[in-house]
Parts: structure tokens; sequence; C-alpha cells
């Protein structure tokens, strides 16, 4: 999609008259990916709306991660394009769900990791925070005498179990998005395209994962298609990870995989952000994130011992 000039100019002016950083996920759209000043996956956008000293954060993403931006950087004020960009996977673990878990089981003392597509509510519960990119290394930091549970995501959480051998219990959450993909769609386009190399994201499940020639998080899918010598990948996650990979490794062929509902494995939450809404968002500095303090104050505490622990 090309994107109105003039709607470029407007979004330039306002991120300048309001000393705004936008930050976009590697889902968004090619037009969000090209007029924004990071995109990156979870973790690198975590540390950088931690350490921008923009007064504004517009953040095009789904609202999870606007709200963590929010929760490390406070002070600053954090608007998103659509305030209904949720996510399946934030869904599937309500906090209220969650504490009345914890309370039922609290004689198994359980260490807490939370993936990072989850509520301010469910983080503020949780003792560490993790994402695809550094799970296995939180899972290994975590105390060796206390039983873990993982929450939301149950493809990540046993696809860090196989990874780790720490055997854990896991929340029955899972992304609508790449649940969707099958063993059968996989083979059918690894059958067309013999010696292309198949990379999956690890909220994949198992049958899927096990016909990848490498599981990892949408940012080191970047260095992994880079570095290899084949140039042929099947990529197997949102479709908006496929502009990040042509524009950063030019002259390689990258294959969708198409899903049950969708041709092209687009997120429907991802996808609720528009230019034109970025725009409204930078003019009128909302929909913006708010929480309580004493949330975002308990949330902060397992988000910061992620970033000191994946430095
Ligand atoms: P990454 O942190 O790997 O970008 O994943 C985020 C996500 O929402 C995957 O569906
Ligand atoms: Fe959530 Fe899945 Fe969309 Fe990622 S792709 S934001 S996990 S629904």
């Amino acid at each position: 999609m090309v994107a109105a000039p003039s709607l470029v100019e407007d979004i330039l002016r306002l991120k300048k008259e309001r000393n705004a950083v936008i930050l976009a996920h590697n889902y968004q759209t090619r037009d969000i990916q090209e007029i924004a000043d990071f995109v990156g996956d979870s973790l690198g956008l975590a540390y950088k709306a931690k350490e921008t000293s923009a007064d504004v954060i517009a953040f095009c993403g789904v609202h999870f991660m606007a709200e963590t931006a929010k929760i490390v950087n406070p002070g600053k004020t954090v608007v998103l394009p659509d305030a209904d960009a949720g996510c399946s996977l934030e869904q599937s673990c309500p906090g209220p769900q969650l504490e009345a878990f914890l309370k039922a089981n609290a004689a198994k003392n359980y260490y807490v990791i939370a993936y990072i597509n989850c509520s301010a509510h469910v983080k503020a519960l949780s003792d560490c925070i993790c994402t695809s990119g550094n799970a296995v290394k939180i899972v290994q930091a975590a105390p060796p005498d206390r039983p873990i549970l993982f929450v939301p995501d149950q493809n990540l959480g046993s696809w860090v179990m196989e990874q780790t051998g720490r055997k854990m219990d896991l929340w029955k959450g899972s992304c609508y998005v790449h649940v969707e993909f099958t063993r059968d769609s996989i083979q059918a386009i690894k059958d067309q395209h013999p010696g292309a190399q198949v990379v999956a994201h690890p909220e994949c499940t198992y049958a899927v994962r096990m016909l990848a020639d490498e599981v990892c998080s949408t940012e080191k899918m970047v260095a992994y298609c880079r570095d290899h010598l084949s140039d042929t990948f099947i990529i197997v996650t949102e479709s908006g990870m496929l502009h990040r990979l042509e524009r950063e490794v030019p002259g390689k062929r990258f294959i969708p995989v198409p899903t049950g509902h969708c041709a092209c494995a687009d997120c429907r939450y991802m996808k609720l952000n528009t230019l034109q809404k970025l725009r409204d968002a930078l003019r009128d500095l909302k929909p913006h994130v708010e929480m309580p303090e004493d949330i975002r104050a308990r949330a902060e505490k397992p988000l910061l011992r992620m970033l000191e622990l994946s430095r």
C-alpha cells in the first residue's frame, strides 16, 4: 500500500510538534513500518520505550505492548492508533482468573512467568515476564526449587520446556493466528519449494514446530534469514513480518503461509492500526494508556527483572 503524501507529512509534522517517537511491531502494515522510528519485536520495543527521551510514545502494535511502554516509562504519554487492538493470548488469561487460581493453589508457591502478551493485572501477579526472544533464558534463571507456572501461551511454554528440560505447569492459552497453521499446509509449501528453510514462531503448535528448521522470535528471524546461506524462506508467522524481512534482507525470497481463516495470516488486532488512526492519535493524544498506579508499580517489577536478565 502506498501512503498518501499529505498523511505522511501530517504525521511527521505532528511527531515533531509533540516531540513523539513512533514505535511499531514487526506485524504492522508496510506503510506504518516505513514511517516508524523503530520496528521490532516485543522485547526490542520494551527496551526502546524504556529508554526514549521523547514526551510521547505513539505505539503501533497491540494494547498490551503500549501498556508495557507505559509501565516501564510512566512519565510519558503513550498513545495507540486503535484502543481495540487486543490479543487472543491476553484474553485467554483474565487477571481475576489467574488471581483466583494462585489463591486456590497457594500451597504450591508457584514462581509465575508471564509471557508479555498479557494484561498489566497479570503482569502484577507475576514474578518475571518473558518474550519469545528471551523465554529460554528467563526460565533457566528461575529458582530451581520452586514449581513454575507459565502463562498464558501453552505453545510457547511447551517449546521452552523442550529447550530447557524444565517442567512447568502451563496455562491453556494460545494465539488464534499461530494455531491456525497446520502440519499439512506447511508440508504442502515445503513440497513446492524444496530446499527452502522453514522459520516458525514458537506460538505455533508442536506439529508445526516439528517441521521448522528454526523456531524463534520475530526479531531473531531477521538475523537468521540474513545469515543463512539459503535464499528462500517459508515464514510461519503473521504476515507483517514479510515487510520487515523484505526491507532488511533484500535479494532473498520470503514465502507466507496461509491459515484456515486468512490467505496471508493477518492478525486482526494488529491490522486495526492505520496511518489515519496514527495521525489522529498524535493530533488528539488519544486513545492513551492509563492504569491504576498500584497495578503499574507491581507490574513494573517483573518487567524490569526481565529487562535486566536479558541484557
Ligand atoms: P515477538 O515478540 O516475537 O515479536 O512476538 C509478538 C507476538 O505477538 C507474536 O504473535
Ligand atoms: Fe496476539 Fe496472536 Fe495477534 Fe500476536 S498475532 S498480537 S499473539 S493475537
